[in-house]
């Protein structure tokens, strides 16, 4: 069987969880495929749709930010079912998510982003790993190793039932409820993030990891200054790979001594 999963990972665990599900899959003598959705990969329809059909099955990885999904994988998947639609391809899909505390979109909420599309989700899972927002307070290493065990047995659980053609939905319960509420008003704080946005002109060394990294293109230097604009996802992944900690949110660069910055769970 082929497994094809689309991923967004902002600081890393995502990344982390697929690679896990491509080395179970691939011990148990299958093929896995990890696309990454940035826009650094820039796929054709064309290739996307072969990609797609080619797959057994085909998965979204992703984090959970407030309750919702990231807009970048949002506008994925939305792409995904414009594509896939008119061939009438029925396949099974998966989703993969990871989170810090709780998980409040759940598999309703994915079920509504394929409805029509002939995909079908057959697997939801939830993978905890940590939060990677920034905070004064030190990662709990040996907690997350922990976590990491448990995720890797969720992860064998989710490649045993899609071979064979069992369901796994995981991630109904009370915290939908939440979601609900939170998805009011989410949304549009991500949407304005950007804004929030700078670089601390003193410990930029204008080594462009920001700019060439960020997964939506969106930061430039223009002239003297960066500019961060509208399709900005949110995933602070500039903010926590900038190499001397020179972003700034609401103008404030925190000292990464005190707010140690998070670049994956294997970093
Ligand atoms: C904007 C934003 C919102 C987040 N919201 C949530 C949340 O609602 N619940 C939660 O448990 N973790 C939340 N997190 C933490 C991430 O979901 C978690 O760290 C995730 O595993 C990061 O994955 P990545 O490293 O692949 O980007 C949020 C992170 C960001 C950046
Ligand atoms: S990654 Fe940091 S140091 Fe490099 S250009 Fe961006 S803000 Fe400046
Ligand atoms: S500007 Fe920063 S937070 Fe926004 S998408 Fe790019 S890397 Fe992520």
């Amino acid at each position: 069987m082929k497994f094809t999963t689309f991923y967004f990972s902002g600081t890393g665990n995502t990344r982390w969880a697929v690679d896990e599900f491509a080395r179970i899959v691939g011990e148990k003598g299958h093929q896995a495929d990890v696309v990454s959705i940035d826009i650094q990969t820039s796929l054709t329809d064309v290739e996307l749709r072969g990609m797609i059909a080619q797959a057994d099955a085909i998965g979204f990885a992703n984090p959970i930010y407030g309750g919702d999904i990231p807009p970048i994988m949002r506008a994925f998947i939305s792409r995904v079912v414009g594509l896939v639609r008119p061939q009438k391809m029925a396949k099974s899909a998966y989703a993969i998510n990871t989170y810090g505390y709780v998980n409040a979109f759940g598999p309703t909420e994915m079920q509504k982003l394929l409805a029509g599309s002939g995909l079908t989700l057959s697997a939801y899972v939830n993978i905890r790993l940590c939060n990677n927002v920034t905070s004064s307070k030190p990662l709990d290493r040996a907690k997350l190793a922990k976590r990491m065990v448990k995720d890797q047995k969720e992860l064998e659980r989710l490649v045993d039932c899609l071979m064979a053609g069992r369901k796994r939905i995981k991630g109904h319960g009370p915290q939908l409820l939440i979601g609900a509420m939170i998805r009011k008003k989410v949304p549009e704080a991500i949407a304005k993030f950007y804004q929030t946005l700078g670089v601390d002109g003193a410990s930029c060394t204008r080594c462009m990891a920001c700019v060439e990294n960020c997964p939506t293109g969106s930061i430039r230097l223009t002239g003297n200054r960066f500019v961060f604009s509208s399709g900005c996802t949110a995933c602070m992944r500039c903010y926590n790979f900038c190499p001397t900690g020179a972003i700034t949110i609401d103008g404030v660069r925190s000292d990464p001594q005190k707010f140690p910055r998070y670049q994956g769970p294997e970093a």
